[in-house]
């Protein structure tokens, strides 16, 4: 008998930067539930689907009363009695209650949530996992991203870079790769220590990057990686989330922290430069979202020793992938759930990059909740990379402890290979 929906409810819940989000609940005929939270992101691309918010002077102006309200008012009546484990169908009725671009109607937090909650009340309804729903026979776990140092819009703009990552290269299982991450963290938080009282935490979980430059944070990650023991570039490598829409106009990009504004030339010729002096294996958006010449000289000279991520430039947008692969310009999609606004639409531009033969990295947003939707969909899709912060505070630990939970009713797979194998110091 197939499995029908019998109601959608949405109610206001928080997340971890104290705003509101949209919680969606979905019930089937036969007695299943999927529940699921719309996470938010704070450096937006301008083509990522609608984050609605209400105005006003409620909650700073970011209440989701509306969002809710057109989850109960307007989509529920028009997916009652869908077949729960049509997903297209599904997305498919949210697309044409807001066919705007970026669903400035509905609001894409409230698109996300249904799209999300549908499809675990359908894998519940299978009586499967989602991730076992979405891919019955995984044959490896996403490799971990994990933020060590906040930055950008994540730290107040205390320096112009947005994440200072890791990547654990050398281990080959999810427990090791944590393990390893951990030991990175606890050392870099020893070396801060060294300099002077703790600062606090940015907003995924890193260290406040309490340095004078952009630099001076990828020296001092890389110095705690060196100090655990493991060799930085071929246990732990860096990763680094630039975020350089926030800091680009009309191709100049201006690092406020370092008080220097660069034309394209210039600032190419930096990043480049801490690829060479650094173990970097990945840069995300180095180029701003408006400016794709960057972005395909950045490939163009890096591509080859570094992973090029497009996250604001692409918006897990199929077409936009489609259109970067076909100039040249990144050769990795950052994947977020939200910026597409639907399961089906990330699920294309997930497909999209694996046709262009790109990387894939599954990402969570800054604002997150308890919600693990993030680590089914990465092992389920079979993504390369899973991106949620750092590997402090629940939102964030969620995500990893449910990675290691999927990777133990497996029995232990391998870990994913990193698309860069090392980077020796040069
Ligand atoms: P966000 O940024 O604050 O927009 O979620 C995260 C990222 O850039 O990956
Ligand atoms: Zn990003």
């Amino acid at each position: 008998m197939t499995d029908v929906v019998t109601a959608v409810h949405a109610r206001r819940v928080w997340d971890s930067r104290g705003r509101p989000t949209v919680e969606v609940e979905v019930s089937t005929r036969l007695g299943h539930r999927g529940r699921a939270i719309a996470p938010a992101g704070a450096s937006r691309g301008s083509g990522e689907a609608t984050d609605l918010r209400d105005g006003g002077a409620r909650l700073g102006g970011l209440d989701v009363r509306r969002a809710v309200a057109n989850v109960t008012e307007r989509i529920a009546p028009a997916l009652l009695g869908h077949p729960v484990g049509d997903q297209p169908g599904i997305d498919a009725v949210l697309d044409a209650l807001d066919p705007s671009p970026t669903r400035s109607d509905l609001g894409g937090n409230a698109t996300v949530a249904v799209s999300l909650a549908v499809l675990h009340a359908a894998a519940a309804s299978a009586g499967l996992s989602t991730w076992r729903y979405l891919n019955p026979r995984p044959t490896r776990i996403p490799r971990p991203q994990v933020q060590v140092i906040g930055g950008g819009a994540h730290a107040a703009r205390r320096v112009d870079l947005q994440d200072f990552m890791v990547v654990p290269l050398s281990a080959t299982r999810i427990d090791e790769a944590l393990e390893h991450v951990a030991e990175v963290y606890l050392s870099v938080g020893r070396i801060f220590a060294e300099r002077g009282p703790a600062l606090g935490v940015a907003d995924e979980g890193g260290f406040w990057p309490a340095v004078a430059r952009n630099e001076e944070a990828l020296a001092i990650l890389t110095d705690g990686i060196g100090r655990t023991g493991l060799v930085p570039g071929v246990d732990v490598a860096i990763s680094l989330d630039i975020a350089a829409s926030e800091f680009e106009r009309d191709g100049r990009y201006h690092l406020a922290s370092e008080d220097r504004v660069l034309d394209r030339d210039a600032w190419r010729a930096v990043v480049e430069r801490w690829l060479a002096d650094y173990p970097v294996v990945a840069v995300e958006d180095p180029a701003g979202e408006h400016d794709p010449e960057s972005m395909r000289a950045f490939t163009d000279a890096v591509g080859d020793r570094a992973l090029v991520v497009g996250d604001d430039f692409l918006v897990t947008d199929p077409a936009r992938i489609e259109a970067a692969a076909a100039t040249g310009a990144c050769n990795t999609a950052l994947i977020k759930v939200n910026q597409a606004g639907t399961v089906t639409r990330t699920a294309r531009a997930h497909q999209a990059a694996r046709a262009a033969g790109w990387s894939t990295i599954v990402s969570a947003r800054s604002g997150e909740t308890e919600d693990v939707s993030v680590a089914h969909l990465a092992v389920g899709w079979d993504a390369d990379v899973l991106k949620v912060g750092s590997i402090t505070r629940s939102e964030r630990t969620a995500k990893w402890n449910e990675l290691i939970r999927i990777d133990d009713e497996l029995g232990g797979l391998p870990l994913a290979p990193f698309p860069i194998r090392s980077v020796a110091r040069r």
